[in-house]
């Protein structure tokens, strides 16, 4: 059975007589160990498993590779495994089919793990705004780049014209191409992302205009437009925008010292105030290189942050969240053991479940966008 449920990705969420996921869904977490572990040994090499660092620690432990958006897109592109289960969300499980070979299938263990930034952008939106610059006659000189949060479609889009994907790891790089071949860049859907990298770059906060795609031509006027070099889509991730400069101010005061690391997606404001910014594999990165005794303070993902606390304190290395009461991905939690023990367990039976399959109209510009981002590297 193949169930639509958006313009640009066919789901199959059950083929054949797959076992019932509400009999895994009445069962505790931690039986599903010895199951999960052994339907990946009776799989062995046709299956990979792909985990990102928001995980949770029930299910990461089961991951071939781990890794940020970026390093699991290149994993994506280099696997010769027939399927790859996906424990991540599903922009990153669409990317993967995009990247992968031929008669290669990805599986998301939940298709509720979505992302609530990717979701405010929509394809329609996007072609609306650049219909707006084209009538402005500004759409010649901008490219457009878009998050990997973000749909296939809107990937396409992209790569279509002249654009490319970024993640948060080589986000200024892509700014570097794009300037290298336009006056201005179209950045979606994550504004403070765009902001940022645009700040880190020179860029003036007023030659960046941010697009609502709600308001008449974007909220902003001609000249505004005309006159930026940097139109940020009007998106955030919930789960970033939470982490305020008062909590940088205030573990500062509470111990001196701390090194305060956050994600890009948090705001400027909070970006401003600390020691350094990263991609979840890079935030990683620095606690690891850090001498023993360092404190840090994580502005990121809750499930990252204790993992960072539990495997460093070995090594004297505190690590704390920025925000006392810590940030969670709903969506990305949404990838339970048991979720992940049905999709397995099926495969082991030759049936796939859950399997996200972009459309080829699609694809071959969403590709296009992808490879750009993986030779800017
Ligand atoms: P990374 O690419 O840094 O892992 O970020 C992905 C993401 O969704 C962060 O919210
Ligand atoms: Fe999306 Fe934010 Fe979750 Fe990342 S942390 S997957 S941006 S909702």
């Amino acid at each position: 059975m193949n169930l639509i449920i958006d313009e640009e990705t066919a789901v199959s969420p059950e083929t054949g007589n797959a076992c019932s996921l509400e009999n895994y869904l009445a069962l505790p977490d931690h039986s599903m160990d010895e199951r999960i572990a052994k339907a990946r040994e009776r799989l062995g090499a046709s299956t990979i498993l792909l985990g990102h660092h928001y995980q949770r620690d029930e299910v990461i432990r089961f991951a071939d590779f781990t890794g940020d958006s970026y390093k699991l897109s290149k994993i994506a592109a280099e696997t010769e495994a027939d399927f790859i289960v996906f424990c991540g969300v599903h922009f990153m499980a669409e990317s993967a089919d995009v990247l992968g070979r031929d008669g290669q299938q990805v599986i998301l263990p939940d298709l509720n793990a979505g992302c609530s930034m990717a979701d405010m952008a929509e394809i329609s939106q996007v072609e609306a705004c650049w219909e707006a610059l084209t009538r402005l006659h500004l759409s010649d000189e901008i490219v457009p780049i878009t998050y990997m949060n973000s749909t296939a479609a809107i990937k396409a889009f992209c790569g279509e014209r002249g654009g490319l994907v970024c993640t948060s790891s080589n986000c200024r790089a892509a700014f570097e191409w794009a300037f290298a071949r336009g006056k201005r860049i179209l950045f979606l859907p994550d504004q403070h992302l765009g902001r940022n990298t645009g700040f880190a770059m020179g860029i003036k906060l007023e030659q960046m205009a941010v697009w609502d795609p709600w308001g008449l031509q974007g909220g902003q006027s001609a000249s505004t437009l005309a006159d930026s070099r940097i139109v940020l889509w009007k998106g955030h991730c919930a789960v970033h925008q939470r982490f305020l400069p008062s909590h940088v101010d205030e573990i500062r005061a509470k111990h001196p010292g701390v090194q305060v690391i956050v994600h890009p997606e948090c705001r400027w404001e909070v970006c401003q105030k600390a020691d350094a910014l990263g991609s979840t594999e890079r935030l990683i990165k620095i606690v690891e290189e850090a001498p023993a005794g360092t404190t840090f303070a994580v502005g990121t993902e809750i499930h990252l942050v204790n993992r960072l606390a539990r495997r460093f304190a070995a090594e004297g290395k505190r690590v704390l969240s920025l925000d006392d009461h810590g940030c969670l991905c709903t969506t990305m939690y949404r990838i339970s053991p048991q979720h992940l023990a049905w999709a397995l367990e099926n495969l082991v039976e030759g049936r796939v479940v859950n399997r996200i399959k972009v459309r080829a109209s699609v694809k071959h510009w969403a590709r296009v966008a992808l490879d750009r981002m993986l030779e800017i590297g």
